[in-house]
Protein backbone atom coordinates (compact mmCIF):
# COMPACT_ATOMS: atom_id res chain seq x y z
CA UNK A 1 0.00 0.00 0.00
CA UNK A 2 2.27 2.12 1.06
CA UNK A 3 4.39 1.39 -1.51
CA UNK A 4 2.20 2.35 -4.23
CA UNK A 5 1.55 5.76 -2.69
CA UNK A 6 5.15 6.51 -3.30
CA UNK A 7 4.82 5.44 -7.52
CA UNK A 8 1.89 7.62 -7.53
CA UNK A 9 3.64 11.09 -6.34
CA UNK A 10 7.22 10.24 -8.04
CA UNK A 11 6.04 9.55 -11.41
CA UNK A 12 3.29 10.89 -13.83
CA UNK A 13 3.61 14.09 -16.55
CA UNK A 14 1.86 16.87 -13.93
CA UNK A 15 5.11 16.35 -11.66
CA UNK A 16 7.13 19.53 -12.31
CA UNK A 17 10.76 19.45 -11.77
CA UNK A 18 13.31 22.17 -10.16
CA UNK A 19 15.28 22.42 -14.12
CA UNK A 20 11.29 22.75 -15.45
CA UNK A 21 10.41 25.71 -13.20
CA UNK A 22 13.46 27.51 -13.16
CA UNK A 23 13.02 27.16 -17.90
CA UNK A 24 9.66 28.37 -17.10
CA UNK A 25 10.54 31.54 -15.32
CA UNK A 26 13.69 32.49 -17.41
CA UNK A 27 11.42 31.98 -20.55
CA UNK A 28 9.05 34.69 -18.94
CA UNK A 29 11.74 37.13 -17.62
CA UNK A 30 13.51 37.82 -20.67
CA UNK A 31 9.69 38.53 -22.70
CA UNK A 32 9.62 41.06 -19.72
CA UNK A 33 11.15 45.25 -21.18
CA UNK A 34 14.07 46.06 -19.61
CA UNK A 35 13.36 48.08 -15.99
CA UNK A 36 14.06 51.80 -16.54
CA UNK A 37 14.41 55.04 -14.23
CA UNK A 38 13.80 58.08 -13.99
CA UNK A 39 12.01 60.66 -16.74
CA UNK A 40 11.24 58.98 -20.14
CA UNK A 41 13.24 60.97 -23.08
CA UNK A 42 11.15 63.86 -24.91
CA UNK A 43 10.42 62.79 -28.34
CA UNK A 44 12.82 64.59 -30.69
CA UNK A 45 9.89 65.76 -33.15
CA UNK A 46 8.52 67.86 -29.85
CA UNK A 47 11.77 69.31 -28.62
CA UNK A 48 11.76 71.01 -32.64
CA UNK A 49 8.40 72.53 -32.62
CA UNK A 50 8.98 74.13 -29.60
CA UNK A 51 12.49 75.44 -30.64
CA UNK A 52 10.59 76.56 -33.95
CA UNK A 53 7.95 78.33 -31.98
CA UNK A 54 10.55 80.06 -29.86
CA UNK A 55 12.40 81.13 -32.35
CA UNK A 56 9.58 82.80 -34.58
CA UNK A 57 8.26 84.81 -31.39
CA UNK A 58 11.71 86.25 -31.17
CA UNK A 59 11.25 87.34 -34.54
CA UNK A 60 8.05 88.86 -34.83
CA UNK A 61 8.74 91.12 -31.16
CA UNK A 62 12.21 92.11 -33.00
CA UNK A 63 10.25 92.90 -36.27
CA UNK A 64 7.03 94.64 -34.65
CA UNK A 65 8.18 96.14 -31.75
CA UNK A 66 8.27 99.74 -32.54
CA UNK A 67 10.46 100.59 -29.92
CA UNK A 68 8.09 99.36 -27.24
CA UNK A 69 6.38 103.47 -27.87
CA UNK A 70 3.51 103.05 -25.75
CA UNK A 71 2.16 105.79 -28.44
CA UNK A 72 2.02 103.06 -30.79
CA UNK A 73 -0.73 100.65 -31.71
CA UNK A 74 -0.48 100.71 -35.46
CA UNK A 75 2.49 98.10 -36.31
CA UNK A 76 3.05 99.64 -39.93
CA UNK A 77 3.75 102.99 -37.41
CA UNK A 78 6.47 104.95 -39.13
CA UNK A 79 8.02 107.19 -36.50
CA UNK A 80 9.98 109.57 -39.02
CA UNK A 81 6.92 109.81 -41.39
CA UNK A 82 5.12 111.08 -38.38
CA UNK A 83 7.38 113.51 -37.29
CA UNK A 84 7.60 115.28 -41.13
CA UNK A 85 3.93 115.22 -41.92
CA UNK A 86 3.29 116.86 -38.51
CA UNK A 87 4.06 120.39 -39.99
CA UNK A 88 2.00 120.57 -42.91
CA UNK A 89 1.82 123.79 -45.26
CA UNK A 90 -1.41 125.41 -45.01
CA UNK A 91 -3.13 126.15 -48.50
CA UNK A 92 -2.92 130.46 -48.86
CA UNK A 93 -7.14 130.11 -48.44
CA UNK A 94 -6.38 128.62 -45.24
CA UNK A 95 -3.99 131.14 -43.89
CA UNK A 96 -6.70 133.51 -45.15
CA UNK A 97 -9.61 132.15 -43.05
CA UNK A 98 -7.06 131.24 -40.30
CA UNK A 99 -6.23 135.40 -40.59
CA UNK A 100 -9.76 136.73 -40.76
CA UNK A 101 -11.04 134.56 -37.93
CA UNK A 102 -8.00 136.07 -35.73
CA UNK A 103 -8.86 139.43 -36.96
CA UNK A 104 -12.64 139.72 -36.13
CA UNK A 105 -12.07 138.02 -32.81
CA UNK A 106 -9.24 140.23 -31.82
CA UNK A 107 -8.75 143.87 -33.85
CA UNK A 108 -12.28 144.02 -35.52
CA UNK A 109 -12.71 145.83 -32.13
CA UNK A 110 -10.66 148.23 -32.82
CA UNK A 111 -10.31 148.89 -36.63
CA UNK A 112 -14.13 147.43 -37.08
CA UNK A 113 -15.17 144.24 -39.45
CA UNK A 114 -14.97 146.46 -42.50
CA UNK A 115 -11.42 147.58 -41.52
CA UNK A 116 -12.65 151.65 -41.38
CA UNK A 117 -12.14 152.02 -38.05
CA UNK A 118 -13.21 154.37 -35.88
CA UNK A 119 -13.03 158.35 -36.89
CA UNK A 120 -10.48 159.92 -34.22
CA UNK A 121 -9.76 157.26 -32.00
CA UNK A 122 -8.85 154.20 -34.40
CA UNK A 123 -7.23 154.59 -37.78
CA UNK A 124 -8.84 152.56 -40.94
CA UNK A 125 -6.91 149.40 -42.19
CA UNK A 126 -8.28 149.35 -45.11
CA UNK A 127 -6.46 151.84 -47.91
CA UNK A 128 -3.39 152.07 -45.25
CA UNK A 129 -0.11 152.79 -46.59
CA UNK A 130 1.00 151.48 -43.57
CA UNK A 131 -0.77 148.27 -44.21
CA UNK A 132 0.09 147.37 -47.87
CA UNK A 133 3.54 149.23 -47.80
CA UNK A 134 6.95 148.04 -46.17
CA UNK A 135 6.36 144.69 -44.49
CA UNK A 136 9.14 145.28 -42.23
CA UNK A 137 7.35 148.17 -41.07
CA UNK A 138 4.05 146.35 -40.47
CA UNK A 139 5.37 143.12 -38.70
CA UNK A 140 7.12 145.84 -35.98
CA UNK A 141 3.77 147.40 -35.63
CA UNK A 142 1.81 143.98 -34.73
CA UNK A 143 5.00 142.69 -32.86
CA UNK A 144 5.76 145.90 -30.59
CA UNK A 145 2.85 147.98 -30.66
CA UNK A 146 2.73 151.45 -31.65
CA UNK A 147 1.72 154.56 -29.81
CA UNK A 148 2.02 158.82 -30.11
CA UNK A 149 0.57 160.44 -32.67
CA UNK A 150 0.51 159.20 -36.79
CA UNK A 151 -0.88 159.91 -40.44
CA UNK A 152 -2.92 157.44 -42.01
CA UNK A 153 -5.00 158.15 -45.33
CA UNK A 154 -4.40 161.98 -44.59
CA UNK A 155 -6.01 161.94 -40.89
CA UNK A 156 -4.15 161.96 -37.90
CA UNK A 157 -4.62 159.66 -35.04
CA UNK A 158 -2.93 159.31 -31.65
CA UNK A 159 -4.01 156.09 -29.63
CA UNK A 160 -2.45 153.07 -28.32
CA UNK A 161 -1.86 149.84 -30.66
CA UNK A 162 -1.68 146.65 -28.65
CA UNK A 163 1.70 144.72 -29.06
CA UNK A 164 0.47 140.72 -30.38
CA UNK A 165 4.07 139.28 -30.29
CA UNK A 166 5.66 137.12 -27.58
CA UNK A 167 7.48 140.11 -26.50
CA UNK A 168 8.70 141.96 -23.44
CA UNK A 169 6.00 144.14 -22.47
CA UNK A 170 3.57 142.21 -25.31
CA UNK A 171 -0.16 141.78 -24.17
CA UNK A 172 -1.21 138.91 -26.64
CA UNK A 173 1.71 136.79 -26.91
CA UNK A 174 0.76 135.39 -30.38
CA UNK A 175 2.91 133.11 -32.19
CA UNK A 176 4.51 133.87 -35.33
CA UNK A 177 2.65 132.13 -37.58
CA UNK A 178 -0.81 133.76 -36.23
CA UNK A 179 0.65 137.40 -36.77
CA UNK A 180 1.76 136.22 -39.91
CA UNK A 181 -1.85 134.78 -41.22
CA UNK A 182 -3.81 137.84 -39.69
CA UNK A 183 -0.92 140.41 -41.47
CA UNK A 184 -1.40 138.56 -44.81
CA UNK A 185 -5.14 138.84 -44.23
CA UNK A 186 -5.62 142.41 -43.96
CA UNK A 187 -2.85 142.71 -46.63
CA UNK A 188 -5.61 141.04 -48.45
CA UNK A 189 -9.06 142.33 -47.74
CA UNK A 190 -11.41 144.57 -48.55
CA UNK A 191 -9.83 146.83 -51.53
CA UNK A 192 -5.97 145.87 -50.18
CA UNK A 193 -3.35 144.16 -52.74
CA UNK A 194 -0.15 143.13 -51.54
CA UNK A 195 2.55 139.90 -51.04
CA UNK A 196 1.43 137.71 -48.16
CA UNK A 197 3.49 138.04 -45.22
CA UNK A 198 5.47 135.00 -44.31
CA UNK A 199 5.93 133.48 -40.93
CA UNK A 200 10.03 133.02 -41.59
CA UNK A 201 9.49 136.95 -41.76
CA UNK A 202 7.86 137.46 -38.68
CA UNK A 203 10.29 135.13 -37.42
CA UNK A 204 13.45 137.26 -38.90
CA UNK A 205 12.17 140.32 -37.67
CA UNK A 206 11.41 139.02 -34.40
CA UNK A 207 15.29 137.72 -34.29
CA UNK A 208 16.65 141.59 -35.13
CA UNK A 209 14.47 143.23 -32.74
CA UNK A 210 15.25 141.13 -29.69
CA UNK A 211 15.88 143.53 -27.20
CA UNK A 212 12.92 145.51 -27.97
CA UNK A 213 10.40 145.99 -25.16
CA UNK A 214 7.78 149.01 -26.09
CA UNK A 215 5.92 150.23 -28.74
CA UNK A 216 7.07 151.86 -32.13
CA UNK A 217 6.40 155.60 -32.76
CA UNK A 218 5.77 157.09 -35.75
CA UNK A 219 9.48 158.59 -36.04
CA UNK A 220 11.58 155.25 -34.84
CA UNK A 221 9.14 153.47 -38.36
CA UNK A 222 10.53 156.13 -40.60
CA UNK A 223 13.42 154.11 -41.57
CA UNK A 224 11.36 151.18 -42.91
CA UNK A 225 9.25 153.29 -44.88
C1 LIG B 1 -7.30 148.24 -28.53
C2 LIG B 1 -7.58 148.65 -29.87
C3 LIG B 1 -6.76 148.02 -30.97
C4 LIG B 1 -6.67 146.70 -31.29
C5 LIG B 1 -7.31 145.51 -30.58
C6 LIG B 1 -5.84 146.63 -32.45
N1 LIG B 1 -5.41 147.84 -32.83
FE1 LIG B 1 -4.26 148.32 -34.42
N2 LIG B 1 -4.20 150.24 -33.83
C7 LIG B 1 -4.88 150.79 -32.78
C8 LIG B 1 -4.55 152.19 -32.65
C9 LIG B 1 -5.10 153.15 -31.62
C10 LIG B 1 -3.62 152.48 -33.66
C11 LIG B 1 -2.93 153.82 -33.91
C12 LIG B 1 -1.70 153.92 -33.03
C13 LIG B 1 -1.14 155.33 -32.93
O1 LIG B 1 -1.93 156.28 -32.98
O2 LIG B 1 0.09 155.47 -32.81
C14 LIG B 1 -3.45 151.24 -34.41
C15 LIG B 1 -2.64 151.11 -35.51
C16 LIG B 1 -2.59 150.00 -36.31
C17 LIG B 1 -1.87 149.90 -37.57
C18 LIG B 1 -1.09 151.01 -38.27
C19 LIG B 1 -2.04 152.11 -38.74
C20 LIG B 1 -3.02 151.71 -39.79
O3 LIG B 1 -4.21 152.04 -39.61
O4 LIG B 1 -2.65 151.10 -40.79
C21 LIG B 1 -2.06 148.64 -38.03
C22 LIG B 1 -1.51 148.05 -39.32
C23 LIG B 1 -2.86 147.93 -37.06
N3 LIG B 1 -3.17 148.78 -36.02
C24 LIG B 1 -3.23 146.62 -37.18
C25 LIG B 1 -3.91 145.88 -36.19
C26 LIG B 1 -4.18 144.48 -36.25
C27 LIG B 1 -3.83 143.56 -37.42
C28 LIG B 1 -4.79 144.15 -35.09
C29 LIG B 1 -5.23 142.77 -34.63
C30 LIG B 1 -4.19 141.76 -34.61
C31 LIG B 1 -4.93 145.36 -34.32
N4 LIG B 1 -4.38 146.39 -35.01
C32 LIG B 1 -5.55 145.44 -33.09
C33 LIG B 1 -5.73 150.09 -31.95
C34 LIG B 1 -5.94 148.73 -31.94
Amino acid sequence: MSADQNNNLSSGPEVASDESIQQVHSDLASKQPEPEQGYKLMPLFLLGFISTMIFVTCVYVVHYRADFSPMVYDERFDPKAAAGGASKELTPEQVIAAGKKAYQQVCATCHQVNGQGVAGAYPPLASSEWVVGNEERLVRILLHGMNGPMEVAGKTYNGAMPAFGKVPGGGYNWNEEKISQVLTYIRQEWANKAEPITKAKVVEILSKEAARAKPWTAAELDPFK
